[in-house]
């Protein structure tokens, strides 16, 4: 279980609103010892940890906002390659803090996220409800996605979105968000051959994040293209 610290009782209504959304929370009024928990006082709701000043949920979309007016140089939006009609349907399958998705909603496809941890799932889901983020193109499953995919085998998505983590392979520190996804998700490297083969079932086009030092995630198939920056690619598998 998690904790979820409200400073003020009067908080307790939105507070257990939050914590119902996955089940994985205890409310509580005193401060937790733990190294990493979700406060929700005055200003709204922060992640925090023994390493890092509070991170408000509101402070973590500033930037996304500012890609905003780029879209179509976005080298995801490039690596999707398919118009945004209403009935486009992408699964972004480790949402993460969302913010690739909030960019492909932005840009106008419908998404559906899939998120397996508590924490990061109650911060999508916070920014959903208190506007931070735009509700109306994005929709917020918590699960384990390989889980998803197994329960509904008939779902064919158009575009199916991987962004599995990976180590950085040079010095420099991760942004600050993706080092509590980091600390969040134990640094594990969570990508199996099986949630591979899964999303390559469901969707016509699997689009997979890597590092560019990294190979593809699997031997075989190979990617049909890839879509390459200055340190990720996107590597796209059309079924
Ligand atoms: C690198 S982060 C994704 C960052 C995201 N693209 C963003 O823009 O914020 C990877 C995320 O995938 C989630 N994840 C990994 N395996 C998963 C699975 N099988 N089902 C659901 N989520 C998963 C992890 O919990 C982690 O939050």
């Amino acid at each position: 279980m998690n904790k979820l610290y409200i400073t003020n009782k009067q908080l307790l209504p939105e507070a257990q609103i939050l914590a119902t959304f996955t089940n994985h929370f205890i409310i509580c009024t005193d401060l937790p010892t733990e190294n990493i928990f979700l406060r929700l006082d005055k200003d709204g709701l922060a992640i925090i940890t023994k390493q890092f000043q509070p991170l408000y949920v509101r402070d973590i979309y500033n930037k996304v906002y500012l890609r905003k007016d780029g879209l179509s140089s976005e080298l995801l939006i490039q690596a999707i390659k398919i118009k945004p009609t209403a009935d486009i349907l992408i699964i972004d399958a480790t949402a993460g803090l969302a913010k690739d998705s909030v960019l492909l909603g932005l840009y106008g496809y419908k998404v559906l996220m899939l998120e397996q941890n508590p924490i990061l799932a109650t911060i999508i889901f916070y920014a959903m409800n208190n506007k931070i983020i735009p509700a109306n193109n994005l929709q917020l499953i918590f699960t384990n996605s390989a889980d998803y995919f197994k329960i509904n085998p008939d779902i064919q998505a158009h575009v199916i979105y991987l962004d599995p983590m990976f180590k950085k392979q040079d010095k420099a520190l991760a942004k600050k968000d993706m080092q509590i996804i980091q600390l969040l998700t134990h640094d594990s490297i969570n990508l199996d051959e099986e949630l591979f083969k899964l999303a390559y079932l469901s969707c016509k086009k699997l689009i997979v994040k890597r590092d560019n030092k990294q190979a593809a995630i699997v031997p075989i198939p190979l990617p049909a293209y890839s879509k390459q920056g200055k340190t990720i690619r996107y590597d796209v598998y059309v079924s």
